[in-house]
């Protein structure tokens, strides 16, 4: 029986033996794919702990000065017959949390978990200023603190440390691209992952790092032959494990996986795609400095879209349409963006009034060093065809060259427009001066002179010039005044852009109502209508009034009518503006006759412009006429219309706005403005 017992109790003992053993042996390999809450294994000291759910290991907990150590809790085993080695791969992370980012984590091997002594930020919780008084120590060290008594070489190294916090050896911190053939920098504090391998064996111990997807680099960054462990290690259990701290400044260190084995063959993989990943807080300066990104972002994108804005803008404000065709008239063709800023824009302040095309700006261009000032007029235009045309005579029309006419200097084209840009006219429309009510009179003197001005300018359209240049619109508001007062027959062969309008029907009806001969709708404008039209203004001025006055007795209404009444009766005189005080009764009498002569209804019995410039002067005796001579003082069938004798202005500028934008201007003038 008793041997039994003895068999029995022996192999017990055998048994327990070789679990110890067995579980010995199990303990100097392990592996860590993110750490459990429930792992007795890991002992944690300080500020360490493991974040439930998320499986991290956290050294110390964003604390100032704080020491935080997490190792594993049996002692690894070194017999003194054995050759010393160890090897360990851990993936860890720094993520910094504050301002400034202190000190940094280690991994340690030591002989003992007591740190009596130990301090914080630069020691790593794992030595002090005389070094590791009651331990022997080897520790690496990824330090993100530069401090000068420990001899730190920068912010961003990793050093290997013997009983000390001043490193054997360190080194930036970086690893070694196989790729790349060099070494590749990496920023410790980045957050990022980071892997560290430590392997020892003989004397030698070789660090390296590199980002996570890396594989263990060929050449490790700090490899030392001059450590010997022997003396730390050989023949004694030592504890291995990770301690971080902190300074003034923290930093949150994470392991987030590490595998350990005391034979460099037998150490486990660490399975990548396991491991959890390091807590990055969103804390306050991270959002706002989010927040500010995605407002600065926004506000690049709202500055970028009003700089295309304007870009757009600009294009099209300074849009232009230009032909081949118009190539041969290079000099003549102005810019837009050279009228817009001229006109400033054609803003309100430089708008000198509205002629029979369009608005008329003034614009100042700047011409080398002198400035010139030039008047733009704006001539909406849909139909693009006749422009061609239309362009080509008004560029003819620059060889026109007389005193009495306003030069036209070029023109520029855009889509629905035509800029016409001719010399400036300081005193204006002469229809302003005579029918402006405030200001001085005219005087008769002046008037006269200027009829004889228009009259000779019109003289060398008709005969002089290379071709017969018909101006189609003679009135008080075509004739500018320069600065001399001197009249400045203007728009010249302008209502041909009319004629050739979209619509067909018009062609024959332009002109100004009042001004129009009889024949100019069956006939179409000739030297005669220009007579006529002449006539009318010769009128207009010496009577001061308009062709067509709706306001007064229906006996005065037409210019024409009128003044020939005003001979059959008591005086010529009685027709001429009251407003004159001293005036030449022959030359007033004169001008009235001319102007009946002019107006007759007949073509063929109006006088050439060459002569009225001679009957003007006084060098060609008037031909014997009367009221009562057959087409004297007679109406013509535009003017006589009964919509024009009966209707109310307003509706009758709309019956007639169809037929031309001429003659529902002038009825508007009619109206008084
Ligand atoms: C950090 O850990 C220490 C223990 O070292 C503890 O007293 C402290 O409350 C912790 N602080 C935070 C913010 O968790
Ligand atoms: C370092 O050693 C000196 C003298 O041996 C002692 O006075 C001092 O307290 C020690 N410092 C630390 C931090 O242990
Ligand atoms: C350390 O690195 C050197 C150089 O790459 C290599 O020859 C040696 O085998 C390495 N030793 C260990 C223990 O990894
Ligand atoms: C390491 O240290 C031990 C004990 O001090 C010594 O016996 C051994 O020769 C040393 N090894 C080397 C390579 O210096």
């Amino acid at each position: 029986m008793f041997p039994m017992i003895r068999g029995a109790l022996l192999g017990t003992i055998w048994m327990m033996i070789y679990c110890v053993c067995t579980s010995f042996q199990q303990e100097t390999t392990f592996v860590y794919n993110g750490f459990d809450q429930g792992d007795h294994r890991i002992h944690l000291q300080g500020g360490a702990k493991i974040i439930p759910k998320k499986d991290v290991l956290q050294l110390t907990n964003a604390t100032t000065t704080q020491i935080g150590r997490a190792f594993f809790e049996q002692p690894i085993e070194f017999k003194p017959s054995e050759p010393v080695s160890f090897s360990t791969h851990f993936v860890c992370a720094l993520v910094s949390v504050s301002e400034v980012s202190s000190h940094g984590m280690a991994f340690f091997v030591s002989h003992s978990t007591d740190f009596e002594g130990a301090e914080p930020s630069r020691y790593f919780g794992l030595f002090n200023a005389n070094g590791s008084a009651s331990t022997r120590v080897l520790a690496v060290e990824l330090d993100i603190a530069k401090a000068v008594d420990v001899l730190d070489i920068n912010d961003n190294h990793v050093g290997i440390d013997v009983n000390s916090a001043v490193s054997v050896v360190a080194a930036p911190a970086s690893y070694f691209s196989d790729k790349e053939g060099r070494m590749i920098d990496m920023k410790l504090v980045s957050g990022d992952p980071i892997q560290v391998w430590v392997d020892y064996e003989g004397t030698t111990l070789n660090v390296s790092i590199a980002t996570l997807h890396n594989k263990k680099p060929s050449r490790p960054l700090l490899s030392s032959t001059s450590i010997n462990l022997t003396e730390i290690v050989q023949g004694r259990r030592m504890f291995v494990g990770f301690s971080g701290s902190t300074g003034s400044g923290v930093v949150n260190q994470y392991v987030l996986g590490w595998s350990f084995s005391k034979l460099m063959a037998s150490l486990q993989k660490i399975d990548i795609s396991k491991l959890p990943k390091a807590p990055h807080p969103i804390n306050k300066r991270n959002y706002t400095s989010l927040l500010s990104d995605v407002l600065l972002s926004l506000l690049a994108l709202f500055v970028l879209g009003l700089l295309f804005g304007a870009y757009m803008y600009r294009r099209n404000l300074y849009a232009e349409v230009k032909e081949d065709w118009e190539n041969a008239y290079g000099p003549l063709r102005y810019s837009y963006k050279s009228l817009y800023k001229a006109t400033k824009g054609f803003s309100k302040d430089e708008f000198i009034g509205r002629g029979g095309f369009g608005e008329v700006y003034k614009g100042t261009l700047p011409r080398s060093t002198e400035m010139r000032e030039v008047a733009v007029k704006k001539v909406a235009h849909d139909g693009e065809q006749g422009m061609k045309q239309f362009v080509a005579e008004i560029v003819c029309m620059r060889s026109l060259k007389h005193r009495s006419l306003v030069p036209l200097l070029g023109y520029c084209r855009r889509k629905h427009e035509l800029l016409l840009v001719s010399e400036y006219m300081p005193n204006g429309s002469l229809d302003y001066h005579l029918f402006n009510d405030d200001g001085p009179t005219l005087p008769w003197g002046r008037r006269f002179a200027i009829l004889k001005d228009i009259a000779s300018a019109l003289s060398y359209l008709h005969t002089e010039a290379d071709q017969v240049v018909i101006h189609r619109d003679i009135k008080a508001s075509n004739v500018l005044l320069d600065a001399e007062f001197n009249g400045r027959l203007g728009d010249f062969g302008m209502s041909r852009l009319y004629e050739r309008g979209a619509d067909p029907t018009t062609t024959a009806a332009v002109g100004t109502v009042g001004y129009m001969a009889p024949e100019v709708t069956t006939f179409g404008p000739s030297t005669g209508t220009d007579v006529y039209a002449f006539g009318v203004f010769l009128l207009e001025v010496t009577c001061g009034r308009r062709p067509v006055e709706l306001r007064v007795p229906a006996e005065e209404r037409f210019l024409i009518k009128w003044v020939c009444e005003c001979w059959r009766g008591s005086s010529l005189l009685d027709a001429m503006d009251p407003r004159l005080k001293e005036f030449s009764s022959g030359e007033v009498e004169r001008v009235l006759k001319i102007g009946l002569l002019c107006a007759n209804l007949a073509p063929d019995a109006r006088p050439s412009m060459e002569q009225v410039v001679q009957y003007l002067n006084g060098n060609l005796a008037l031909p014997e006429f009367w009221p009562y001579s057959p087409g004297i003082g007679a109406l013509t069938p535009t003017t006589l219309s009964p919509e024009l004798l009966s209707l109310e202005s307003q509706s009758l500028a709309s019956s007639l706005s169809n037929t031309s934008m001429f003659i529902t201007h002038t009825v508007l003038y009619g109206n008084g403005r």
